[in-house]
């Protein structure tokens, strides 16, 4: 069992993705970017309802995270649903060589916590298209703020560090900011293009 299969033995409720954020987001894609996306893929899906929403809203969706307990019991709640254009894939982010074509790669709250990060955001280069997108989405911590340990900084990435990073790989890296309950909390989506 990895650390993950250990977490989600205890059924951790993270939340699904804000709606009216989402539709927004999707808006934005469609005028800018791709008409009719029809394909997505969340990174480190989790037993979170995000491939639910999205397969809900016509998408044919594959979900993909390292916990093999996340995928079991989010396999169960696909099972109980009507959903059917959903398939799972168990892999390791830090060195999975992703081959896997779609419109949308999606990478909620699981950045930090990918060692290779690198090597990962390389391996999703790889695979946009001209019209297809990245939408990252993080916790982020800021160098002049000073944090205390109830901040949770371990769940987050360095702002600035990160930012460069993705520029180095990416042409085209939007940074949207969202206030959240806390003090010093900033919740970053990057939406990227090849
Ligand atoms: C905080 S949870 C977030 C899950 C989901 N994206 C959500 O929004 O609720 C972090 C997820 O990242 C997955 N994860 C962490 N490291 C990973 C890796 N190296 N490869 C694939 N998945 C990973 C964990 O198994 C877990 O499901």
């Amino acid at each position: 069992m990895n650390k993950w299969d250990q977490i989600f033995t205890t059924n951790p409720q993270y939340k699904p993705l804000n709606e009216i954020f989402l539709a927004e987001l999707l808006e934005k894609i469609k005028k800018e970017t791709n008409p009719n996306p029809k394909k997505m893929i969340d990174l480190g899906c989790g037993t979170a309802k995000t491939v639910l929403q999205f397969s809900k809203l016509g998408f044919e969706v594959t979900g993909l995270d390292n916990s093999i307990v996340a995928l079991k019991k989010l396999q169960e709640e696909i099972d109980n649903s009507k959903e059917q254009n959903i398939t799972l894939i168990n892999a390791d982010l830090n060195n999975y060589n992703l081959t896997l074509e779609a419109d949308i790669f999606l990478c909620n709250f699981v950045y930090a916590f990918i060692d290779n990060k690198e090597f990962f955001l390389k391996e999703v280069a790889e695979c946009l298209r001209d019209d297809s997108v990245f939408i990252l989405i993080t916790p982020v911590i800021h160098k002049e703020i000073i944090y205390t340990e109830e901040d949770k900084t371990k769940i987050a990435v360095d702002f600035e560090e990160t930012l460069k990073l993705l520029k180095n790989i990416f042409s085209s890296v939007d940074v949207y900011h969202h206030d959240y309950i806390g003090t010093r909390e900033d919740y970053v989506t990057f939406l990227i293009k090849k």
